[in-house]
């Protein structure tokens, strides 16, 4: 398999910790680890990403992923192939869960990325999330606040997927 690039941004750490969560489930498969508060100039670097937002504002990218959105959408993603994790609080932002996840796919999937490890929506119990398209979120979604005792299986189970679609 292709070299695997993991970019995630983090405001209060959360999402710092499911990037470790990633690195070792990673680690039998070559893959490198970059916090986009120093860039996303390596994305270009790589066919095979998977891509870590939390939701902040109502609904909206986390703040080192809002800084280089023009760079982002100015990337071309054909050819390449995007795994999306998105965190969020189901209970207090049930309105808008992990919708920050969704911003990253209208923008790779505008500019000929192509997505996998879509996910079930079942076992969450938010509202509404423009994260979710049919029933199932354009990635992985994670609430640390509400299920983190789910996590770890969730994130062993999408990687074991999404592992086998990559490049
Ligand atoms: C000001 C603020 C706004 C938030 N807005 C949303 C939201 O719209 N949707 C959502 O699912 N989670 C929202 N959250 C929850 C965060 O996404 C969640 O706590 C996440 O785990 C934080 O990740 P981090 O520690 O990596 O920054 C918000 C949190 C804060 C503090």
């Amino acid at each position: 398999m292709e070299k695997i690039g993991v970019f995630y941004g983090t405001t209060s750490g959360k999402t710092e910790a499911i990037a470790d969560e990633i690195d070792f489930n990673l680690r039998k498969i070559d893959h490198e680890i970059f916090n986009v508060a120093d860039g996303i100039g390596e994305i270009e670097n790589y066919k095979n990403l998977i891509l870590v937002t939390p939701t902040y504002g109502v609904g909206e990218l986390q703040r080192d992923w809002e800084s280089h959105r023009s760079e982002l959408e100015n990337m071309d993603f054909t050819g390449k192939k995007i795994a999306l994790v998105g965190l969020g609080n189901q209970f207090t932002f049930g309105e808008s869960f992990v919708e920050g996840m969704r911003k990253l796919y209208d923008i790779v999937t505008a500019r000929g990325g192509e997505i996998i490890g879509m996910t079930s929506n079942e076992g969450y119990l938010y509202k509404e999330s423009e994260a979710v398209i049919g029933d199932k979120f354009v990635g992985l979604a994670l609430d640390e606040n509400n299920q983190d005792d789910e996590t770890p299986d969730r994130v062993f189970a999408w990687i074991k997927e999404i592992t086998k679609e990559f490049y």
